[in-house]
């Protein structure tokens, strides 16, 4: 590392200003909608791209180079850090992290261990390193699963609607529940930790499913790990987004766990969500993953409406949720288009084109 990074329209939005054209990246922006990737998927598995440096920094850069994203985020899977903690599980294609034997016991919660990133996770420093190396400037977003998403994979052992086993340890066993989630804050903090050592300028903390929790029990069981693992992190440096999926009646309270940023799913216009936020909170979203199936007209004019909603300062685009499967990624190239042209500032010169892949 010799020079500084350039400046970059995500750091500048995270950072409450306001960049000389809105930054957009997409969760899930590398995957299976790719014909490219679906090819890679044929020979390799999903995990075992994760797991080789080469693969995984290659299927990180791509969307920056084919579609002019402003930001990469790791390849990898919140699931990925588990591992080396002691928990066996695959990733089983359309259904997603099955855990060979889901914890609902003490016996269970003190199976996960302590992570040391350098020596249990390597491979995935390294394919940050290379990421960082190919983004040239471009900054590489880090992430991590949140202790409550976490724990319900590792509570219900598969994907869920209700959580209902995640409930009724966290009401019954309140004690176990704490040992759990403080366990898990240990495991994401050191990750998170390693990935912005390795280059990492930015994190994202992915809570999907805290939505389908009431309020009283985020903020009595949920929201006190969280303000431990955002204080943890805020000695790193670096802008953290955490992001939920239908959690708008959690908003104000995951903003008061201390993250630098929200991300927020497409229900709620983000004007309307501000308003229950801190005052100039940068906040990421919100376009629903859906739109982008429908025809070209009608991408444009919901994406219009998020920019003219949103505003400039302080904002990322993004989508309420990853990118769906059927999506085109011509689509995609056309929406990162669309965004970087329409909110332009009158004062910057570099087009679309001229930006591409710059990191400017
Ligand atoms: O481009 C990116 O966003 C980076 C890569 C990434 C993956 N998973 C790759 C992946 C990221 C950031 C994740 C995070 C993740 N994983 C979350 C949080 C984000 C969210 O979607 O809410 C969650 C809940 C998981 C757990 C998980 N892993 C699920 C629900 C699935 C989908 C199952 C399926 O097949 O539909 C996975 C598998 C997974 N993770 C895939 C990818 C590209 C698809 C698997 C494949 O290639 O076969």
């Amino acid at each position: 590392m010799t020079t500084a990074p350039a400046a970059s329209r995500l750091l500048t939005a995270l950072a409450g200003g306001e960049p000389d054209s809105t930054p957009v990246w997409f969760m899930r922006q590398a995957g299976r909608y790719q014909p490219e990737y679906r090819a890679l998927r044929r020979r390799h598995g999903m995990l075992e791209i994760a797991n080789t440096p080469e693969l995984a920094a290659s299927v990180t850069v791509a969307p920056v180079r084919q579609y002019g994203v402003d930001a990469a985020i790791l390849f990898s899977d919140i699931m990925v850090p588990l591992g080396p903690a002691g928990v066996s599980f695959e990733i089983q294609e359309g259904v997603g992290p099955v855990v060979a034997e889901p914890i609902r016991d003490a016996a269970g919660a003190a199976r996960i261990r302590d992570v040391d990133p350098a020596r249990d996770l390597p491979q995935v420093l390294e394919a940050v390193e290379r990421s960082v190396a190919a983004l040239a400037g471009v900054p590489l977003i880090g992430f991590a699963g949140a202790p409550f998403t976490l724990a319900s994979y590792l509570i219900e052992g598969r994907p869920s609607r209700q959580y209902a086993e995640t409930k009724r340890l966290m009401w019954a066993d309140p004690g176990l529940w704490d040992t759990l989630m403080n366990q898990l804050v240990r495991v994401v903090g050191a990750h998170l930790a390693a990935q912005v050592r390795a280059g990492a300028r930015a994190l994202q903390v992915f809570d999907s499913w805290a939505g389908a929790l009431a309020l009283g029990d985020y903020e009595a069981s949920v929201a006190p790990h969280m303000r431990a693992l955002f204080a943890e992190l805020r000695a790193l440096s670096v802008p953290v987004i955490y992001f939920a999926v239908g959690a708008g009646h959690l908003a104000s309270a995951m903003a008061a766990t201390g993250p630098t940023a929200l991300g927020v799913d497409w229900r709620e216009p983000v004007s309307q969500v501000r308003r229950r936020l801190p005052p100039g909170m940068p906040v990421q979203g919100n376009l629903d993953p859906a739109a982008l199936l429908a025809p070209w007209p009608d991408v444009a004019r919901q994406a219009r409406a998020v920019l003219a909603d949103a505003g400039r300062r302080g904002f990322v685009f993004n989508l309420g949720h990853g990118i769906l499967p059927p999506t085109d990624p011509a689509a995609v190239a056309r929406l990162v288009e669309l965004v970087h042209a329409e909110t332009q500032s009158p004062g910057s010169k570099s087009g679309p084109e001229v930006e591409r892949g710059t990191g400017a």
